[in-house]
Order: structure tokens, then sequence, then C-alpha cells
């Protein structure tokens, strides 16, 4: 891990929280010991698998399920014809989709029309095959330039922009208008995703794979009709996400509906290629990005227009285009999404969800604006570096976006590539370099969390936020050990369980922010309470301190004026208690002020060599220089940057979900057919963090989580122009595009 010098800015390598420690959940997960969703199990478990339609629209005909219910093992087989009837939460939210088996309609091809319940899931497996069902199929419309696909218009409320872009597009001495498109893809978690769910009387238990607890219990009781308090849903550990456990979708709720069903807990785990219908994907889109700009390579206008997929009757929707509001100086800006109802599976976040398809448009544009000034990539970018927020005016609370381009472009060598295409090769291979920005969008929600010291000198810091493998259990440790004067193995991290005070789902790279200032804020009301435990004791050299008269410091709490203080073990002894808890909660920090609070940066930097005869495409190298304020675990942190970078060479390169136009049937539900990227497609990945602190949480943190692929698909496919000359506007790129 390198530390790169910020630019012309003080030096602001930060002061790290603490070492790059190994997360101190390894050992549960290496060891077998971490309990996945898959792994639960209970007396008299009975088990669940989904019958999934053939046809992607029309209506149900017939649904024949005796020859299922006599199999052997078979305890109920559920359809929209006897399932009990399920809420469509009023405030039906992003996070929930329609409810699952509601009517006759087909939506999408392999929807879920029947779940068989049987004693063992081999049964359950041999009735599903037993369910036949007819259908009165239509033609579906399944592709996004479909003529009678209908389009939804800015249901996201994101539209949005400065000035008047036509004017300016006129009047522009340059202009460049270029349309991409990027592939559907689906988030492919090695952990298939599972539901255990079991009553004990009116009270509902949940293991699923989830990435919000607390979400997933109220999407739960809202659809179920149950309070909430009657619903615990539990996701200690999770096999993988990148975003399909930020819906409740309908195996979740159907394992609870079989479970109550059957009087028996239930365990449904999706097969792979149930995976690619029934937890979401990235919606493809196309993208017309038009920029205007003088001569000296000023940005003076930035139209940006993105179609996205959807399902015929969900609200999920992608921030694809409105990305571009606030990611460059332009006094003229428009952006407006769109969404294409298809016959498809709902679509849900996948890794940067919006930003990942709208940051490639408009990285690879002004990559064809640059050549068309004859300037340099990275002096463009930073010649329209957003001073302030362009549309509102705003200050950044921080944005070292700059210092980002620098450190990247040095390590890189960014200064030794000659802008001619096809002007690098070594032999038959062609070599190009390219490079790419981004400003990620900021995401905090409201949080909670509960600090408890004990006797015996330890903590337990609770939460029901949860860890998909990021590395938050291993940081909140590390960040709870710090304010709390304790070593990080006498800090205990609970997570996972949405009784546990509540908190928002890990996901668009916010949970650090929101939790972690929860932490902080908790171990400030902790402190209170141990003051006033003292308040009235002659004894105790803070009796007559207040909470921001103290720090804590090896397992003491003491006065930052002249250092007495006491043991916590001590305090706790004396007044006869076993433990003393604090709950605190955070909410984001507001957006209407003067300034408004910044998503972490990156500006990546690709090589890649092309095989001149093969058309083979290789990631040679690949430079990341990070902006994520205050880094709490440089490995943690470096592990997600290298992670996402992965994923973005699998959706640069790789990664497409194939949806036959025809028929509506995904054609390559399955790791063989759905191409990943693995070992040998990854070359040495160089990531760096740079820049300073962000002031808008009290830890100085930013979502680091997600910045991996955003820029890192630009960045190759601008690479790939620069070594072969040919502009390909179509993720992923495949060898036939470059031949
Ligand atoms: Mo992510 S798509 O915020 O899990």
């Amino acid at each position: 891990m390198t530390h790169a010098p910020a630019g012309e800015e003080p030096a602001m390598t930060h002061a790290l929280v603490g070492e790059g420690i190994d997360r101190v959940d390894a050992r549960a997960k290496t060891g077998g010991r971490a309990a996945y969703p898959t792994d639960v199990t209970h007396p008299g478990l009975a088990h669940a698998v989904l019958v999934q339609s053939t046809v992607a629209a029309g209506r149900i005909t017939a649904l024949d399920t005796a020859a299922a219910e006599a199999a052997p093992g078979v305890l109920a087989v559920l359809t929209h014809e006897n399932v009990p009837p399920l809420q469509e939460a009023p405030d039906r939210s992003a996070s929930l989709p329609p409810p699952p088996l509601r009517d006759d309609r087909i939506r999408h091809h392999g929807q879920t029309v029947a779940v068989v319940v049987a004693d063992t899931f081999e049964q359950a497996t041999e009735a599903a095959r037993l369910v036949r069902a007819g259908y009165a199929a239509e033609p579906p419309i399944a592709d996004l330039d479909h003529p009678d696909a209908p389009h939804d218009h800015d249901p996201f409320g994101s539209d949005g922009g400065t000035g008047d872009v036509e004017k300016a597009l006129e009047a522009a001495p340059v202009r460049v208008e270029r349309t991409y498109r990027t592939a559907a893809n689906t988030n492919n978690p090695m952990g298939p995703f599972a539901t255990v769910a079991r009553w004990d009387g009116d009270r509902l238990t949940v293991h699923d794979c989830t990435q919000g607890p607390s979400r997933t219990r109220a999407d739960l009781a809202a659809t179920l009709g149950v309070p909430p308090e009657a619903v615990r849903v539990l996701a200690p550990y999770l096999g993988g996400g990148f975003g399909a456990g930020l819906r409740t979708w309908g195996h979740t709720v159907l394992a609870a509906v079989a479970a109550r069903q059957v009087g028996r807990p239930v365990k449904l785990v999706l097969t792979r290629k149930q995976m690619f219908t029934s937890v979401g994907h990235r919606p493809d889109t196309k993208q017309t990005v038009r920029l205007g700009a003088t001569r000296d390579g000023r940005l003076t206008a930035l139209d940006h227009r993105a179609w996205q997929s959807l399902s015929m009757t969900d609200v999920n929707k992608e921030p694809v285009a409105a990305n571009s509001q606030d990611s460059y100086a332009s006094p003229n800006i428009a952006t407006r999404d769109v969404q294409v109802r298809l016959h498809v599976p709902a679509p849900g976040s996948m890794r940067a969800p919006g930003d990942a398809q709208g940051n490639h448009a408009l990285e690879c544009a002004l990559d064809e604006l640059a050549y068309e000034l004859g300037m340099d990539p990275v002096e463009l970018r930073l010649r329209n570096y957003a001073e302030e927020h362009p549309v509102t005016g705003q200050q950044w609370s921080a944005n070292d976006l700059r210092a980002c381009y620098r450190a990247g472009a040095e390590a890189f060598g960014w200064s030794r590539r000659d802008p001619e295409p096809r002007s690098a090769r070594r032999g038959r291979t062609l070599i190009g370099y390219g490079m790419a920005g981004t400003s990620f969008f900021f995401y905090q929600a409201p949080c909670a969390a509960r600090i408890t010291v004990t006797r015996d000198g330890g903590a337990v810091v609770e939460s029901s936020g949860m860890d998909l493998g990021t590395g938050t259990y291993t940081v909140m440790t590390q960040l709870a050990a710090e304010l709390l004067g304790l070593p990080v193995r006498a800090v205990r991290m609970v997570m996972g369980d949405s009784s546990l005070p509540a908190a928002p789902s890990a996901g668009g790279s916010g949970l650090t922010a929101a939790l972690g200032t929860a932490v902080h804020t908790a171990s400030r009301h902790l402190f209170r309470a141990f003051l006033d435990l003292v308040r009235h004791d002659p004894a105790s050299p803070l009796r007559d301190v207040g909470v921001d008269g103290v720090r804590a410091k090896d397992g003491r709490i003491v006065r930052t004026d002249d250092g007495r203080g006491e043991r916590y073990t001590d305090l706790l002894a004396r007044h006869g208690r076993d433990a003393l808890s604090a709950e605190g909660s955070a909410e984001a920090p507001g957006e209407d002020g003067a300034v408004v609070p910044t998503g972490p940066y990156a500006a990546k930097f690709a090589e890649v060599h092309v095989d001149q005869d093969l058309g083979v495409i290789r990631v040679a190298r690949l430079v990341t220089a990070a902006h994520c304020g205050r880094v709490l675990n440089e490995k943690t942190a470096r592990s997600q940057l290298v992670g996402g970078t992965v994923g973005g060479i699998g959706m640069a390169l790789l990664e497409e979900t194939v949806t036959e136009p025809h028929t509506g049937r995904i054609a390559n539900p399955t790791l063989g057919d759905y191409l990943v990227a693995v070992n040998a497609d990854i070359p040495r990945l160089d990531v760096r963090f740079v820049g300073g602190p962000d002031p808008s949480n009290p830890n100085g943190t930013k979502g680091c989580g997600e910045l991996g692929i955003p820029g890192t698909t630009a960045a190759i496919a601008n690479a790939v122009f620069h070594a072969t000359g040919v502009r390909v506007r179509r993720l992923p790129i495949r060898i036939e595009d470059v031949l």
C-alpha cells in the first residue's frame, strides 16, 4: 500500500485508525464456524423449491399440481390460486418488488409460479418437476429498443441540471455527440441466496441473504401483514451480495409463507440459474452524451440521457445519467433518466448501481472530446474540475479528485503515452493507455448502534447493520476500539440482527459513515453515562467534568485538561455495576447548507494489450488513485477497491446477461456461460489512497465499497481505442469488436 502525496495540497497522508489488520471474522469464516443462511438448520426443517415460468409474457391458463402433491414427502404446493393474500405495502419502496404469486399474469421468463415444500430438498426438487403449467403466451417485449416498450420518465425525481444545454451546444466551437450501450449484468455472489424461516406462534424468525436486516424485517412485516416487532431477521454472514441483498425478494417472502403453511421451519435455497431471475441484476442501458466545449477544453454544455431497462410492474430505478450533474464544471448541464419497461426479471442494485453505467458513457465521451481537441485526457479533466457543485454552487465537503489524477498519472507513467492511436506495439501486440475519473455519489442513511462496556474491561458494539464481506465487522471494531481507548481484541462487534439497534442496509457505500457516526455518538453517550455515575462520587477525578472534557485512553476515561482519569472496570466495580450501555444514532449530514457532503473520488489508469491477429484483449496494468477520506483499515479498503476493479474488468470485457429477444429467456444463466473475470484475467492492481478526511462525519470517512467499478470500464475502453484505433461504444467489448 502506498500513500501518494496529494499534489500541491499540504501532505495529507492520513493517520490510520489502526493497521491494515486482518479481518476479525477471518478465523470464523475460514474455519467454517461462520453460519451463512444456507448453513442454518432447525429440527423438523422442510425444504422449498421454486417452479418458474417457461414463457416471458401472457397468462397462466392451467396449473396442475396433483402429481406434485402426490409425490413422496410433499407437504404443500403453493400457487397464486392458494397462497394466502400478500400485502402490497402502501408505500412500496424500491426495496420491495411486487409480491410473488399474486395473480395469473406472467411478466418475465423465470417468474415464480409455484413453490413446492417437502421433507427433503431432493423430494421438493423432484416434485417441482411434476408441476404442469399451461400458458396463453404473448410475444414478450424484451429489448431496450422495442418500439412497444412502455417508457417511464423520472419517477426518481433525479433529472435536473442548470442553464440551457441546447443553446450552449449550438454555440459550442467543439461538439461531441455519442451513444453508448452497457449490457445487463447479473450479481453472482459465491453464496446462492437462501432463506430459512421459522414461526414460533405469531413470531417469525428469518435467516436471509439480506444486506439490510432492519429493512427486510419491515418489508416482511408489511407483506405478511404482521407487526414488525413479531419479525426477526438475521444475516450475521453473507457469501457476497454486490447489491442483490438490497431488496426483499419473492423467495424470502415465500419461505416465510411456506413455513406458516406447513407449520414447520422451511429452508429455500436458490439454484444458480434461479439467481439470474430472482434477485435482481444491473439493467442494461443506452446512453447519449452530448458535450460542448471551447477550443481550450472548457465544457460549455453537458447533456446526458439514459434509457435503462426495468421490469413491467416494478419501481426500481437507477441514477444513470443523474451522476453527470455533479461530476464536472459546466455552466450548462442536463441529465435525464428514462426507464424502459420490459418483460425481464426485476432489476436491482449491482455494485455502483447507475453510476457504473453512467460514468462509463460520460468518461468515454470525454476521451472522445479529448481527441477532438487534441488535448491530453487528464488535462481535459483537470481543466473541468468542479470547484463547487456545478448545479447548486455548494462547496464540497472534501473533493481531492485532482490529487487522484496526479497521483494516478504519476504511478502509472501516463506522461510516457503518445496519444496517437496504434502508436505503441510490441511484436503483434497493440498496447493502449486509457484513463477515466470518477465522482461517486454520496449516500448515508440514519443509523443506530449500542455500546456496552462490561466489568471484564471489554466492550460489545451492537447494530442490526451487517457485513456482506466488505470488512464492516473489522473496521467498526477498530473504530470502536479507538474511540473507547481499548485494544482491538477487547471489542466485540455484534451485527446482522434486526433486533439490535436499527441500521440502514449495507449498500450505496454508505454504511461505514452511517454506522461509524452512530458508534461515535454512542461512545459519547457512554462517556456521559459513566460521568453521570460519578457525578456525586468524591473519589472520582471525573466527578465535575463534562463529556467534552474527556477522552478514552488505555481502558480509562481521562480528563483532557490534566490527564487524570479512571479505568472503566474500576468505575463499574465501585458503583456495583456489571456493565454500562449507551445507544447512539446518526442522521445523514444535511444537504441544504452551503456545503454538500461528497462521496469518494478516483482516477483510474489502464494499460491494455490487444492481440492484433486474434483480437484478444488483456488488461495488463491498472492503477487506481482514490480519495476515500480517512481510511479505517488499509487492507479491507484496498480489498474493496481491488474487488470492485475485478468487477469493472468483468463489466468492461466479459459480463453480459443475454436475454433472447423473442423468448425473453436468459440464455446464459450459469457460471459457465456468464463470464466473470477470474484470476487469469486480472493483472497487478495498484491501489493508492490520496487526499484528506471528509469533515461531513466525525470519523472523516468516505464510502469506498463501490468505487472499484466506475472509471475502470471507461479507462479500459479508452485504452482499447488507444491501442487499436477502434472506438467500441458497447460493453462488454468483445474480440469481434476490435478485429
Ligand atoms: Mo451495493 S449495489 O450498494 O451492495
